[in-house]
């Protein structure tokens, strides 16, 4: 998978997420403590911006219904959703952040 540059370090705020765009998809990068993890924005649910949601922990609260991905694996902790998110792996190379999307 090719790794694509979508940020710069000091660009996404420790405990907060920003979206981004890499091959056509938008991805939300969150922060979290200084590690980052990269999701699709869509909600599993009804398709809720999820970068517009909460970084609790390590759960990010979808702003529409109220459910919660773990940003580490994508897994759904609260319903309503139940079907996980896709993540994507991240690398932090000096002061670029890449993220790997399928083509
Ligand atoms: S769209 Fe996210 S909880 Fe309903």
């Amino acid at each position: 998978m090719p790794k694509i540059a979508v940020a710069k370090n000091g660009d996404v705020a420790p405990g907060t997420v920003r979206v981004v765009e890499a091959a056509g998809k938008r991805i939300a990068l969150c922060n979290q403590e200084g590690t980052f993890y990269a999701i699709d924005d869509v909600c599993t649910h009804d398709r809720g911006p999820l970068d517009q949601g909460e970084l609790i922990g390590c759960e990010i609260e979808c702003p529409r219904h109220g459910a919660r991905f773990d940003v580490r694996t994508g897994q759904a902790t609260r319903l309503p959703a139940i079907i996980p998110v896709k993540t994507y792996p991240v690398t932090v190379d000096g002061d670029e952040i890449s993220v790997e999307v399928p083509e």
